[in-house]
């Protein structure tokens, strides 16, 4: 395999520490890791990947990155930061609420402010298509990246959240950074899969339990976890190849959908913040810790457990007064 090229982004190792508080309230060992302080961006899991996409993209010579997600993607947040970086365009196709459910009034991230004000900031080309389907946001990016190339744009396309093995790729590489710790678990928010198909890689023949906790409620993301695993197992030269059945995601966590924040992940939010001083944030990490809390409760982990924070945080500055509890 020839090594994938990396572009020093983020601030690595992220902190891991233990967390007194909880460890008292769960009568376990809970530890985190503080991927929401990878320094770049405005934090988050994504910088991770982005190490290894930038290189890519600016190997190619492309002068325009295109992508797509929500309005409040923290993807393309800390993409846009890399590519204003590099003096690369960014291009990112969103739909205020990209699923195929109605909300209720008042309901899911409003469109302003959090990360699409930060987006704003770093001069992302924003694309706002009416709310739709997550068919029609992909389509919409294969047009819109075929406009580009009409224009003249040397395009690199980027799939939701960054996940391609080489995104994936950055999050072996983190797993490194837990490897020697031995925890009996680790729990994470998991959505477009490569933050958890590189722990997965990474921590295999560990012992550690690696589990996800779906933020989107799709059954089918094994599947494309698991193909995209094999594509990571591949462009790394590992010698193990996982199944959609040696992934762990956990759907009971996700509430009414995607994009929508739940009562348990807004009470396990506002616990750790008031227990600990740690913002999650609404959409993936406060789902996460809520499965923890869940899991801890039933007896369903116990030991020495780390929970790797993704990060979002600017997402909780999206949020509408009616998610609020108080
Ligand atoms: C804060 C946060 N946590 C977790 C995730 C899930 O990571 P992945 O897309 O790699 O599954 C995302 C992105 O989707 C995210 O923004």
């Amino acid at each position: 395999m020839s090594i994938p090229v990396r572009k020093p982004l983020c601030l690595l190792p992220t902190p891991l520490h233990r967390l007194d508080g909880v460890s008292d309230d769960l009568g376990m060992d809970v530890w985190i890791k503080r991927d929401d302080l990878t320094g770049f961006g405005f934090g988050g899991n994504k910088g991770r990947k982005l190490e290894y996409l930038i290189p890519d993209v600016l190997a190619s010579g492309a002068d325009t990155v295109i992508t797509c997600g929500s309005i409040q993607s923290n993807f393309i947040r800390q993409l846009g930061a890399a590519c204003a970086m590099v003096g690369v365009r960014c291009v990112a196709v969103v739909m205020d609420k990209p699923y195929e459910y109605e909300l209720p009034e008042g309901h899911g991230l409003r469109a302003e402010s959090g990360n699409r004000l930060l987006g704003d900031i770093l001069g992302i080309g924003w694309v706002v298509l009416p709310n739709g389907t997550w068919d029609t946001l992909f389509e919409e990016l294969a047009n819109r990246a075929a406009e580009l190339r009409r224009e003249g744009k040397n395009v690199y396309e980027i799939p939701v959240g960054g996940s391609t093995a080489l995104g994936a790729y950055g999050f072996l590489k983190a797993a490194e950074e837990i490897r020697a710790d031995q925890f009996d678990a680790v729990i994470f928010a998991s959505s477009s899969g490569s933050t958890h198909s590189g722990l997965l890689y990474g921590l295999h023949g560990t012992g550690t339990r690696v589990l996800g906790v779906a933020c989107d409620p799709e059954p089918e993301i094994a599947e494309e976890f698991a193909a995209l695993g094999k594509s990571l197992a591949a462009l790394a030269s590992l010698e193990v190849e996982l199944d959609a059945t040696d992934y762990s995601v956990d759907f009971r966590f996700v509430g009414a959908g995607y994009g929508i924040p739940s009562d348990a992940g807004q009470a396990a939010l506002e616990y750790l913040a008031q227990r600990e001083g740690i913002f999650l944030d609404p959409i993936y990490s406060a789902k996460a810790f809520a499965g923890l809390i869940a899991m801890a409760k039933n007896g369903e982990i116990s030991g020495k457990v780390c929970f790797w924070h993704t990060g979002g945080t600017p997402a909780i500055f999206a949020q509408t007064d009616a998610e609020r509890s108080q």
